[in-house]
């Protein structure tokens, strides 16, 4: 037998990104690949990539060109770029840096072998279609390999929304849910190999509306039910949702289904009417802020977080005061947040810029004051009992680190727990990134 190739993958961008590289993983596992955490030894190098902002999508050709002596060395290894800077820029990449072989979309990974095939013969290969087949029905390279104990499950992708920021919406394409039935499938699959958390990706997650069994189409609310039944499947958690597609169904199951867990990443971008507005975000503060009530209301102990842009355009002071404004209403436990970045294609790319220097100036306030809110939502954990699934070893003797509830990280000492073990922590200091807890009796 000949020995394996090796495959090497760099992954940039959200979540999605790292179960879509997984996925990669697998398709060229078909292919006679197995996957190597070095560039160096590596017959194909793979980046995976983010085009949300400049810097992300820049940063794609620094690391290209990093390769050039390796591919100097070894003219067969293959270089390919996948992901949203491959599906929004395409045959450019290969025009800018030569030593590109291949380029795949996005929704046109699961053809990656294919690609693979024919850069081999030494063509250049570039595929960017949105394919009409469904790639997650052809990916069946499955290994049966045990995982970690906590895994994402793409539910949902694409978006129809077009914040006029925002690039998702030309780069994954519109949204598109996964029937119910293939969502519990891979669900079970994953816990059979030792998931015990799995967190449900969408770019709109709680948009979801895929096929139910019985024929109608299910919300996310029906598919975290029918998670709730999966044995053995501790904790379910989703993400991204959008303020919109928040309903009272799901609202109501932050409080009564005890495997969703109280975190909710529920991302504003602005505090202000008049820019929310200009966003195409078709909500407002107030209804934002009449939303978190609710969700409260139903599970009083959530930990929100959200994401938030400083500095788009026309933004004024004022409206960055009532970003703030809602920064101090909401009290957030958790929170990204980002310089408006201009984004080609997108209509808020025409507008009226705000100066660097005063982009900077409000992010630093703006991140000082949600510092101040995460670091208060994680010291009054201290005293608290919590739910922590461990996940891997600390790095001190019998230390263990996992997640707690709420996703602060939480290490124990204590020679007793197993990755993949649950259990009651009674939470003893704050530390700087995470939480110190003793393990109470089962
Ligand atoms: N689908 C999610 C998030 C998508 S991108 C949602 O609707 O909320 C993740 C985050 O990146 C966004 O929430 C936004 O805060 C940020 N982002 C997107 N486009 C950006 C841009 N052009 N400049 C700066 N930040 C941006
Ligand atoms: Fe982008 Fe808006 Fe869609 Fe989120 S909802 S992915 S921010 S266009
Ligand atoms: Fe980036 Fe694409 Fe995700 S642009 S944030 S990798 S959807």
């Amino acid at each position: 037998m000949s020995e394996a190739k090796k495959l090497y993958i760099k992954t940039y961008g959200c979540q999605m990104n790292v179960y879509d590289s997984e996925r990669m993983a697998e398709a060229m596992g078909g292919a006679g690949y197995v996957k190597t955490d070095s560039p160096d030894d590596a017959d194909m190098i793979l980046l995976n990539t983010c085009h949300i902002r400049e810097k992300a999508a820049e940063k794609v050709y620094s690391e290209l060109g990093r390769f050039k002596g390796l591919k100097d060395a070894r003219p067969d290894l293959k270089i390919g770029v996948a992901g949203c800077v491959a599906q929004a820029e395409g045959e450019e990449i290969m025009r800018r840096q030569p030593l590109v072989d291949l380029v795949v979309g996005p929704q046109s990974y699961h053809r990656l072998p294919e690609l693979e095939a024919k850069a081999r013969t030494g063509k250049k290969a570039l595929d960017t279609d949105f394919p009409l087949e469904d790639k997650f029905d052809t990916l069946r390279h499955r290994p049966k390999a045990k995982r970690g104990p906590t895994a994402f499950l793409t539910v949902q992708e694409g978006c129809d929304k077009f914040c006029a920021f925002c690039v998702v919406p030309y780069t994954r394409g519109a949204e598109f849910s996964r029937p119910v039935d293939r969502v519990i499938e891979e669900a079970r699959d994953l816990v059979d190999r030792g998931v015990r958390e799995i967190t449900l990706l969408g770019q709109n997650v709680n948009a979801y509306h895929g096929q139910g069994p019985d024929g109608r189409d299910w919300s996310l609310a029906d598919l975290v039910w029918a998670l709730d039944e999966v044995d053995g499947l501790e904790r379910i958690r989703f993400t991204t949702s959008h303020p919109n597609d928040m309903d009272d169904a799901l609202i109501a199951a932050h409080g009564d289904c005890a495997k969703l867990m109280p975190y909710l990443h529920l991302p504003v971008q602005s505090g202000s009417d008049r820019i929310l507005k200009r966003m195409n975000r078709s909500h407002t503060a107030e209804s934002y802020l009449r939303l978190i009530e609710k969700i409260r209301a139903a599970r009083p102990d959530i930990l929100m977080s959200g994401d938030f842009i400083v500095g788009f355009p026309e933004e004024t002071e004022q409206d960055f005061q009532d970003t703030l404004d809602l920064i101090e209403a909401v009290n957030y436990g958790y929170a990204f947040s980002f310089k408006y970045s201009t984004r080609p294609g997108t209509p808020a790319a025409e507008r009226d810029q705000v100066d660097e220097d005063v982009k900077s100036e409000r992010l630093q306030r703006l991140q000082a004051l949600l510092t101040r809110q995460q670091r208060a939502a994680q010291d009054a954990m201290v005293g608290r009992e919590v739910g922590v699934l461990f996940e891997k070893a600390g790095r001190l003797p019998g230390q263990m680190v996992g997640k707690s509830d709420y996703l602060h990280a939480v290490h124990v000492t204590d020679p007793t727990i197993e990755p993949g073990q649950l259990a009651r922590v009674e939470i003893v200091e704050s530390g700087s990134n995470s939480l110190a807890g003793r393990c109470l009796p089962r």
